[in-house]
């Protein structure tokens, strides 16, 4: 039987729709939520997410401002713009498109960021908050994709959890996320052995490696809820890490790519501004 199909295209409107809500409400108190994005040099993927980010706060209402730095910005030049904008009470979220070039300092960029304005959840603090299960902000690609698992309704208690990627941005805190819905988790990564002897065990599949059909049919338990955060290239055609044709006539479930997890990263960027708002709303 084939897989039924988690469409992020009709979770992130569902989710942007809530935003709208939210945003339409703050205004009413005065308040317009802002967000914005640093972009470091010309790298044209980074070019169309900060694109996508732009029209995502403009269907929901917010105020959208990209800084552009030039790709030979120093870190001073990079962390004094981010001083700005923690000071600028128009900005609720700050967000610094990774990768930034090489001679820049990233850990360092991400410390600066206030932890309240971190809408990528990416400072230690809020890594910290999700390490203890405290309140904070949660990176947005593993709080989507956890919103599509969440979606089936499947109870997830006991439930076995794979991953496979172990980068800040999304394998560690899907497997924390994961970890407090209860989940056995298995943090897998490009030294694990045996990784189809961890996967085939999974009940949910996470796939975060960043290699076109990686994740093949036979690595794949029947009924298996398995999420894509793939986002490569093959011959100018964007697809996932797994092996979609063939692993949906064995999964349970399963994300497209495009329309899958990349959709739900956007709304929840929009829905972490919109929360960065209400806080200092609450605050005022
Ligand atoms: N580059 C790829 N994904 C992301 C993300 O979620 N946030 C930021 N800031 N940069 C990224």
């Amino acid at each position: 039987m084939s897989a039924q199909i988690l469409d992020g295209i009709v979770f992130s409107a569902e989710i942007k729709e809530d935003v709208k809500r939210r945003v339409a409400a703050m205004k009413e108190q005065g308040v317009i939520p802002g967000l914005a994005v640093i972009l470091v040099g010309d790298d044209p993927a980074s070019e169309l997410y900060v694109r996508n980010k732009g029209k995502g706060c403009e269907e929901t209402g917010m105020l959208s401002r990209t800084i552009r730095m030039n790709a030979a910005a120093t870190q001073e030049e990079l962390e004094a713009e981010i001083d700005r904008l923690n000071r600028d009470p128009a900005i609720h979220g700050i967000l610094v498109q990774l990768p930034l070039p090489g001679h820049l300092d990233e850990a360092a960029a991400l410390a600066k960021i206030l932890p309240e304005k971190d809408v990528d959840g990416f400072h230690l603090i809020n890594a910290g908050h999700l390490m203890t299960g405290t309140e904070g902000v949660t990176p947005c690609t593993p709080k989507g994709a956890l919103y599509m698992i969440r979606s089936t309704g499947e109870d997830l208690s006991g439930k076995e959890a794979v991953v496979i990627g172990r980068s800040n941005i999304v394998g560690k805190p899907m497997a924390m996320l994961l970890l407090q819905q209860n989940c056995t988790v298995t943090l897998c990564h490009s030294r694990t052995k045996n990784l189809a002897e961890h996967t085939r065990r999974a009940d949910i599949l996470v796939a975060a490696v960043g290699k076109a059909g990686f994740v093949t049919a036979d690595m794949v338990k029947e009924g298996a809820i398995v999420i894509d955060v793939g986002i490569n290239r093959v011959d100018g055609k964007v697809c996932g890490d797994v092996d979609f044709e063939k692993v949906k006539e064995k999964a349970g479930w399963i994300t497209p790519v495009p329309g899958g997890v990349g959709r739900m990263t956007i709304a929840m960027l929009l829905s972490n501004t919109a929360d960065a708002a209400e806080r200092t709303l609450k605050r005022e």
